[in-house]
């Protein structure tokens, strides 16, 4: 049994002017220990879907579907149950540390509240651990600072301060929602190595949402890449960074800059994420994408496995996506070729991910 199964997970936003539909029925599931990237561009959904597992949604948010924990139904649960869960099993890094740091409470207090609480320690025990926790993420002089307000701290030791909160009761599962972002790549590199240190020590499994197809490189087992609400793209990290099948996460790719290559002109996926209280017709990503046909415009592609471990919701065929990576890619976002100037290769054998011949899906994550 998985630790984490989401099923068909939608997230609707109300407001004035139309309904946004921001999560458009994902699953996925994180087994126990692994690490699974989210990844998109902004507005893409993955914070939604981590706030809904959360049961953190704004007032205006309705989720649907099933978000189901060690095999306890937790969607939309009662607060008491999501508080319980929230404290004692998933624990939640947020984009922005202040949102989760109250600013008028010292660390200190803030930090034993949370096992005065959940772990019935006394307030010297509560306050004694929590410093042993900013140890371990390495805020030097740990004793003498957690007496600091949030504000007193830089933008690195918050973000510290923030994941030794988060781990503070040892939690199952970590979704960490940018954990990095707003930090030099200095400080980026600490945090993530302390995070896969903790993860081993612990054994959490981690769901870690990011812009930064790098971050998921060096952490991460697998990754779903989220387009428009939808996951449009999953499967191993390896083999989904050799051989992107989907024109938008090869358009990710080539964005990443290279310094081992003379062309210093930096690539951008031209054009603008979709309205989702306003989506396109079709594939979300048909007004950007250089291998849109005409069915495109008209049918959003399921998502469905090709290869052991991959899926991809895409019309283009696998064998004509992967050929243009031998080949000079067109830049996302150019007006498509006509099918006939790319006519469809066979997949060498091995090329596809985990399996010498594309086999039955087996892929649980999903649309
Ligand atoms: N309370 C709300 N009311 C209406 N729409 C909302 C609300 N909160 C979020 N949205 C919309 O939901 C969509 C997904 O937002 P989300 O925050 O999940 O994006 P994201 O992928 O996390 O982006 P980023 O990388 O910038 O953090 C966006 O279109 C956003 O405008
Ligand atoms: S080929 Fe069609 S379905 Fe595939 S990403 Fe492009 S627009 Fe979407
Ligand atoms: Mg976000």
């Amino acid at each position: 049994m998985a630790l984490l199964e989401l099923r068909d997970l939608s997230v609707r936003f109300q407001t004035n002017d139309a309904e946004v539909l921001a999560v458009n029925d994902v699953n996925l599931t994180v087994e126990a220990g692994q690490t699974l990237g989210i990844v998109g561009e902004s507005g893409s959904g993955k914070s939604q879907l981590s706030f809904a597992i959360m049961g953190l949604l704004a007032r205006n948010g309705r989720a649907s579907g099933s978000v189901m924990f060690d095999g306890q139904e937790i969607l939309n649960a009662p607060p008491k149950v999501l508080n319980r869960i929230r404290a004692e099993q998933i624990a939640m890094i947020f984009q922005d540390p202040m949102t989760s740091l109250n600013p008028y409470m010292r660390v200190a207090d803030q930090m034993a509240e949370v096992l005065v609480l959940h772990k019935g320690l006394s307030k010297r025990d509560a306050v004694a651990e929590a410093v042993r926790m900013l140890d371990a993420v390495r805020i030097p002089d740990a004793k003498g600072r957690i007496r600091l307000y949030p504000h007193e701290f830089s933008g690195g030791m918050r973000q510290r301060v923030m994941i030794a909160m988060a781990l503070l009761c040892r939690p199952r599962l970590l979704i960490a929602d940018e954990p990095t972002t707003a930090l030099d790549v200095t400080v980026q590199a600490q945090i993530m190595q302390l995070l896969s240190d903790l993860q081993r020590d612990i054994g959490m499994a981690m769901m870690l949402i990011t812009h930064d197809l790098g971050v998921v490189a060096g952490s991460c087992e697998r990754v779903a890449v989220m387009y428009g609400g939808r996951i449009r793209e999953t499967g191993p990290v390896g083999p989904i960074f050799a051989e992107p099948t989907l024109p938008y996460t090869q358009g990710l790719l080539d964005a990443i800059p290279r310094v081992d290559q003379d062309d210093e002109e930096l690539r951008a996926i031209p054009g603008q994420p979709p309205n989702m209280s306003r989506p396109p017709s079709g594939c979300a990503f048909q007004p950007r994408c250089p291998y849109r046909r005409d069915i495109c415009a008209r049918i959003d592609p399921p998502l469905e496995g090709f290869a052991p471990g991959r899926a991809r919701a895409c019309h283009a065929p696998v064998a004509e996506v992967l050929a243009r990576l031998t080949q000079a890619a067109p830049n996302p976002g150019q007006p498509a070729a006509h099918p006939d100037e790319f006519p469809p290769q066979p997949i060498p054998r091995g090329a596809v991910a985990g399996a010498g011949a594309a086999g039955t899906p087996s892929t649980t994550e999903g649309q």
